[in-house]
């Protein structure tokens, strides 16, 4: 349960009451308006989501049943058509929307594009019949390995319109680990980029696929379909690999939304979780439509002419819900940007804010705590006067954080919403609806109507107030994760065996620890299993040691999360080598560099110790919390009496 937060949040009393200016003009105005929302859903939650999905969305057919829950399996608006493609862009080409900005797009080189929703359509029909060409159908599985190009926001929709789940897979990914993901999911195409930009250089996607389907590494991929956008120079495979550009232009600009069931895949992401390979976790179309949407309209009270701005990347869920599908279902503009602040270019984000008049932005708590360290000068140079509402989400987010960002960023004029939630949720489980919601720095505060989130013990007993606990939601909600993709029992474990159901209600096991204080307010505090948060990216500690003994160096090896003062933890491996390998830096290195190769350069450890053993109970369990005091320099708390060998942790502390 590490967080670099804890001592700073329990002590944290401050509250902010939402601005005036803003309760003004916002939708839920009042907290007293949340808690009657609130209760109503409460009392019949089927019914709350039922009269929203009628309202908000484009159905084609209603649907037979709200929800059927035989948990831990939940089907939403069974029997309902519905395509999200749809009520993301054709419903609003009848209205003014028509011509307003879907995408406005700010690529990396300072080259940009906007796109309105006419133009948005008819790119995504155009894709969508080039991906018919290759006979990709309903239920096919496309891979997406992309940079930040409104090209990745299309390839999303032009497979959710003809009923093709996608897979993305973000492109800081290595070749091996897209692989693994492309095999689980059997996929059928891949979408790619030549390359793409990153921190002033380039990033060779299309070389990765390459190496992912060498060989007939993975067989169900019969087409590559190649984005050019840094113009590499790349190998293009006869009959196998494809210029999107080229087809595009030659493709019909009309294709009919394919007419999809509520509980059709929409799309499978992967996310880290505590054993084994990553997972597939699965999400459908009617829910997943339908609670994006009403998280995105509320929390972020969103208006009509706002520009939105969330920084995350597509190959994330953050970049599903709330770059594509949460903002397009409601007809609001959404930025994209392709660069991250590099040396080169440490204010871009508050250029970008600037040029556009970005309104509302998004972060992560990882980004906030380096614009602190890079000084208050960068954003007051720029004018940020346009932006009325702060978000953030990820990790949880430290008070002093919280403080810098109202008062630099958000001019003590924007409410924050500090946004809780996962892979697996879909969208917003805890937020504040700004208008209504006073804030607590650190605190995600309430959960967003209609989900009923707990904080209990193992058994299942709600705590007491202030005292830490697991958090659980009580409820299914429409955009929850149906299943691990082809895996069910997986599903049933992870997520719903660690607390047995209470008073015949199932529990979900989020993962995580929190608390509630005495007014309700949640405080999430981080996860309680081996996953761990770099800079905001979710990483299993397993997948690295996997990667780490595939390397004939290396016999055993065990990671843990050390207190990182930027990104949160940083990844800490201790390693034993196998005997005719000596200790050494270019060793480190080289290990270093194997776990990029692995999985990529987001799971790059920041520190190797190489040990003679490691520390176990008499089982041969690993203890990983003296591994975790170890790594953070901290004295080696609790009983070590159990240790199989004493000696092992003297000479860990001695590296
Ligand atoms: C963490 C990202 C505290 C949490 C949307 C969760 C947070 C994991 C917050 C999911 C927040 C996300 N405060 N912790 N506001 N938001 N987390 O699947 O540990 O990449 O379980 O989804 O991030 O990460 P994931």
């Amino acid at each position: 349960m590490a967080s670099p937060t804890i001592e700073s949040i329990l002590h944290e009393k401050r509250l902010f009451t939402p601005p005036e200016s803003f309760v003004q003009h916002a939708a839920i105005k009042h907290i007293d308006q949340y808690q009657a929302l609130a209760d109503r859903a409460a009392r019949d939650p089927a019914q709350f989501w039922a009269e929203l999905a009628a309202q908000e969305l484009h159905w084609f057919k209603p649907w037979d049943t709200v929800l059927n829950w035989q948990p831990p399996f939940a089907k939403w608006f069974e029997g309902g058509k519905i395509n999200i493609s749809y009520n993301c862009l054709d419903r609003h080409l009848t209205t003014a929307r028509r011509n307003k900005a879907a995408l406005i797009w700010e690529g990396e080189p300072g080259d940009s594009r906007t796109l309105t929703y006419a133009q948005l359509h008819r790119e995504v029909c155009q894709v969508a019949n080039v991906l018919k060409q290759f006979g990709i159908k309903k239920g096919d599985r496309v891979g997406i390995y992309m940079p930040m190009v409104p090209e990745a926001a299309i390839a999303m929709l032009a497979c959710a319109r003809i009923g093709a789940p996608h897979t993305v897979i973000f492109g800081g990914f290595s070749a091996e680990a897209l692989k693994d993901r492309l095999l689980d999911a059997e996929a059928k195409l891949v979408i790619t980029a030549d390359g793409g930009f990153r921190k002033d250089k380039t990033i060779p996607l299309k070389a990765a696929v390459d190496d992912a389907l060498a060989n007939d590494g993975v067989p169900s991929v019969e087409n590559v379909l190649v984005v050019q956008r840094t113009k590499a120079d790349v190998t293009m495979v006869p009959n196998r690999d494809h210029w999107w550009h080229e087809l595009q232009a030659t493709a019909s600009p009309h294709c009919p939304a394919e007419e999809m069931d509520a509980e059709d895949l929409l799309f499978i992401l992967y996310t880290s979780g505590t054993t084994g390979k990553p997972k597939g976790v699965v999400h459908t179309t009617g829910g997943y439509n339908l609670y994006t949407h009403m998280t995105f309209k509320w929390a972020f009270d969103i208006k009509e002419t706002d520009v939105y701005w969330c920084t995350a990347d597509v190959g994330w869920i953050t970049g599903h819900s709330y770059i594509v599908y949460g903002p397009l279902s409601n007809g609001a503009t959404s930025l994209m940007y392709e660069g991250v602040p590099r040396p080169s270019n440490p204010g871009c984000f508050w250029d970008v804010i600037e040029k556009y008049g970005v309104n509302i932005f998004y972060t992560a708590p990882t980004a906030i705590r380096a614009f602190i360290k890079m000084g208050d000068e960068l954003p007051k140079a720029r004018d940020l006067s346009s932006l009325r509402l702060l978000g953030t989400v990820g990790e949880p987010i430290n008070p002093e954080a919280w403080m810098w960002y109202h008062r630099v960023v958000g001019g003590e004029r924007c409410p924050i919403i500090d946004t809780w939630w996962q892979t697996e949720t879909g969208g917003f489980m805890l937020t504040p609806l700004p208008g209504a919601i006073p804030t607590k720095p650190g605190s995600a505060t309430v959960p967003f109507p209609g989900i009923l989130a707990d904080v209990v013990d193992l058994d299942g007993n709600p705590v007491a107030a202030n005292e830490g606990g697991y958090l659980v939601i009580k409820h299914p909600w429409p955009s929850m994760m149906r299943t691990v993709y082809g895996n069910d029992e997986r599903y049933r474990r992870t997520y719903w065996e660690h607390i047995p159901p209470k008073d015949g209600q199932y529990l979900y096991f989020a993962g995580d620890g929190a608390r509630k204080d005495e007014d309700g307010y949640f405080w999430v505090m981080g996860r309680v299993d081996d996953v761990i948060s770099v800079s905001g990216h979710r990483l299993g500690t397993m997948e690295i040691e996997s990667a780490l003994v595939s390397h004939p160096a290396v016999a055993e090896a065990a990671v843990v999360g050390r207190k990182d003062e930027i990104k949160g933890e940083d990844i800490f491996a201790f390693v034993t080598l196998e005997g005719q390998y000596t200790p050494s830096d270019t060793l480190k290195d080289e290990l270093k560099q194997h776990v990029v190769k692995e999985i990529g350069i987001i799971a790059r450890p920041g520190e190797i110790r190489f040990a003679d053993a490691l520390p176990k109970t008499r089982s041969g369990k690993i203890i990983r919390r003296f591994l975790r005091n170890l790594a953070s320099g901290e004295a080696v708390a609790g009983d070590a009496s159990t240790m199989e060998d004493q000696s092992v942790l003297d000479m860990l502390r001695e590296g």
